[in-house]
């Protein structure tokens, strides 16, 4: 028994030891010296011309009347099966893809060129005094960022995905603090204390539906579209973003969960928070950001913003889709 116990600590040890030996990436809370502006000398794609994130500028967007509603499948189904949570040394991240488990959330429609898998989702947060979301808003951060990470189903690996421009579709949800939690993040927020430390996982008791991390299913229709990366090593220009205008509302307690709790991989003996986990935004050269149909343009948000004169056109789209909620 003693030494089946000596086996599993031993197991979960070679994960953190390469997570904080050289040669690798790391956000700057951790470490300056493999920090953002670092990764292109460990991946050149990091360096690339179509990087994620990037600022979302209201003021600059095309609207394209194309991007309607996405389909949303699967989402409003608990799956049979287990969710396991991690810690992976940079992020929680949340897997959905055990075999039984993986196989009916899907999204597509909303001008997305294909039908595409969940995957996984993770987190992105600052610290106790700012901000952490990856994307900005007219070139806030916002307090944290959701991001499901979906493939295309045309694709039976991520490496077979990362070869191909439209292999991945992230959706990217900002969040928002407010007084009450968020029971929907119950879960999530509660196995946060089981994995303090990088390497460390834990099954979930019970899977549910991920519609309920989302923001209210009436106010996905607003969205920002365009073609970027993955915002960690390898950087890989294959992501179809998909960023949403309305943001999820998680306490301020709740939030405090994850800038508290979680640990990057301990070098030595110093035990770090896990903070500011987010790479700052990258140049948008010479790529545009479209506005579903009925995303605001400019102005009128709970962001605030600049207003915008805007034609009888794109006032009829915007009105178009209103729409009681179910
Ligand atoms: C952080 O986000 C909140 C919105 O929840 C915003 O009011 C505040 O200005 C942001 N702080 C910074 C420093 O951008
Ligand atoms: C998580 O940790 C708590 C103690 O903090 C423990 O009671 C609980 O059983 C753990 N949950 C799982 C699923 O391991
Ligand atoms: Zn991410």
């Amino acid at each position: 028994m003693g030494t089946q116990g000596l086996g599993i600590t031993f197991l979960t040890l070679p994960l953190v030891v390469r997570a904080a030996a050289g040669g690798q990436w790391c956000y700057d809370s951790q470490d300056p010296k493999c920090g953002p502006s670092h990764w292109k000398e460990l991946k050149a794609t990091c360096g690339g011309d179509k990087q994620s994130p990037v600022n979302i500028d209201r003021r600059r967007l095309q609207r394209d009347a194309g991007l309607g509603d996405i389909l949303f499948e699967g989402y409003d189904q608990a799956p049979p099966g287990k969710w396991r949570l991690a810690n992976d040394g940079h992020t929680v991240m949340l897997s959905l893809a055990s075999e039984l488990a993986s196989e009916h959330i899907t999204i597509s429609g909303g001008g997305l060129p294909g039908r595409y898998r969940a995957l996984q989702l993770h987190f992105h947060w600052g610290s106790p005094a700012g901000n952490g979301s990856e994307h900005t808003l007219d070139g806030h951060q916002l307090p944290m960022e959701l991001h499901i990470v979906h493939i295309n189903v045309k694709y039976r690996t991520l490496a077979e995905a990362k070869g191909h421009p439209n292999g991945l579709a992230v959706l990217g949800f900002f969040f928002q603090v407010s007084e009450t939690p968020n029971t929907n993040y119950n879960t999530i927020v509660a196995g946060l204390r089981n994995i303090s430390h990088a390497g460390y996982s834990v099954d979930l008791a019970s899977t549910f539906r991920l519609s309920t991390l989302l923001p209210h299913t009436g106010r996905l229709a607003g969205y920002y579209r365009y073609q970027g990366s993955l915002t960690t090593p390898d950087c890989s220009e294959v992501v179809v973003w998909t960023v949403f205008e309305e943001p999820v509302e998680i306490g301020r307690e709740q939030l405090r969960a994850f800038v508290s709790t979680l640990h990057f991989p301990a070098t030595g003996s110093t035990l770090l928070k896990m903070t500011n986990n987010f790479r700052p935004p990258q140049p948008l050269h010479n790529r545009k950001i479209f506005a579903s149909r009925a995303a605001t343009a400019s102005g009128g948000s709970p962001h605030g913003g600049h207003h915008q004169l805007l034609s009888p056109l794109l006032l009829l789209a915007l009105l178009g889709p209103f729409s009681p909620n179910p």
